[in-house]
């Protein structure tokens, strides 16, 4: 089975499907990464909020598999923005996944209530930080259409990605505007965190019809529509049934049903970007 790769707007590639670790207990990340890394994924989404980047890199570390057969990625924590504390929590994300420079970085929340709003500037320290070779690529997370605008015209410099809320009910409206500038659209909780959409008549028909599981029908939806996906399972069956969708696709008709399924505001699941403020203690 073979992950196509997309290519980003700094020429790098990055594979479309990988493995997501939010929500992954520190003590469980090892063992999950550890039997995605068997079943054959070679990307593993991971943020330094989420406390588990030791797991992953002692994961990395006993897999014995080479470095650019890997595509590690992490975000920054709410708390380190201002420039000092940014470079310092890439340095202690680096030590921790025990390599010398990650693949891609991320503003992880651009919190327009914090820091006088100014996340211009934290994307200013990414930038430095892809020139100073610390990470490969630079891109954001759950940015709005105008946090976008606002720092791609602040800088020139577009994003690689901005990685979004996306599945079936919520078509995240900010997944136009990533494209319109160019930048890959990656779509978090793709499975709308294991709620509804699991057993939505569309869907399971679907299933039905491909002879697949509802999970391979939503997962296959976001890799037509050409968005980058990351599912998490703690569970290694899951593991093995969310990568084992590289052999059906859906129609155009298909996919479009599937899109009709959005449900606006009301389908997501997660804070609101706009007004998201939170910086752990
Ligand atoms: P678990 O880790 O217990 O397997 P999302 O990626 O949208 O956030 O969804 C993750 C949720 O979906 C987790 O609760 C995960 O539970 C569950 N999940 C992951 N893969 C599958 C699957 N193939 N079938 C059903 N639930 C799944």
């Amino acid at each position: 089975m073979t992950v196509p790769t997309l290519t980003l707007n700094d020429q790098t590639t990055i594979p479309q499907f990988g493995v997501g670790v939010w929500q992954v207990p520190p003590t469980e990340t090892e063992r999950v990464v550890s039997d995605a890394f068997e079943v054959g994924y070679r990307h593993v989404d991971t943020a330094q909020m989420y406390g588990n980047e030791a797991g992953v890199g002692a994961a990395i570390k006993s897999s014995g598999l080479s470095r650019d057969d890997l595509y590690i990625t992490t975000k920054l924590n709410n708390g380190f923005h201002e420039p000092d504390r940014a470079r310092a929590s890439l340095e202690a994300s680096l030590e921790a996944l025990g390599l010398d420079r990650v693949d891609l970085f991320l503003i992880h929340w651009p919190l327009p209530t914090q820091y006088d709003g100014n996340y211009t500037r934290t994307w200013q320290t990414l930038i430095e930080l892809r020139d100073a070779g610390l990470t490969r690529s630079i891109g954001v997370s759950n940015f709005q259409p105008d946090h976008l605008d606002t720092i791609v015209s602040a800088t020139g410099v577009v994003p690689a990605v901005n990685q979004i809320e996306v599945h079936p009910y919520f078509d995240n409206p900010a997944r136009g505007a990533t494209q319109r500038h160019g930048a890959l659209v990656e779509a978090w909780s793709p499975l709308g965190q294991g709620g509804g959409e699991l057993t939505d008549p569309v869907i399971t028909a679907l299933a039905d019809k491909h002879g697949k599981t509802p999970a391979q029908v939503i997962l296959r939806w976001h890799l037509d529509r050409g968005d980058v996906v990351f599912p998490k399972s703690t569970h290694r069956e899951r593991l093995a049934e969310n990568f084992d969708v590289f052999d059906f696709a859906l129609s155009e008709d298909e996919v479009t049903s599937l899109n009709a399924l959005d449900k606006g505001e009301d389908g997501r699941t997660g804070p609101n970007p706009d007004v998201f403020d939170w910086i752990p203690a």
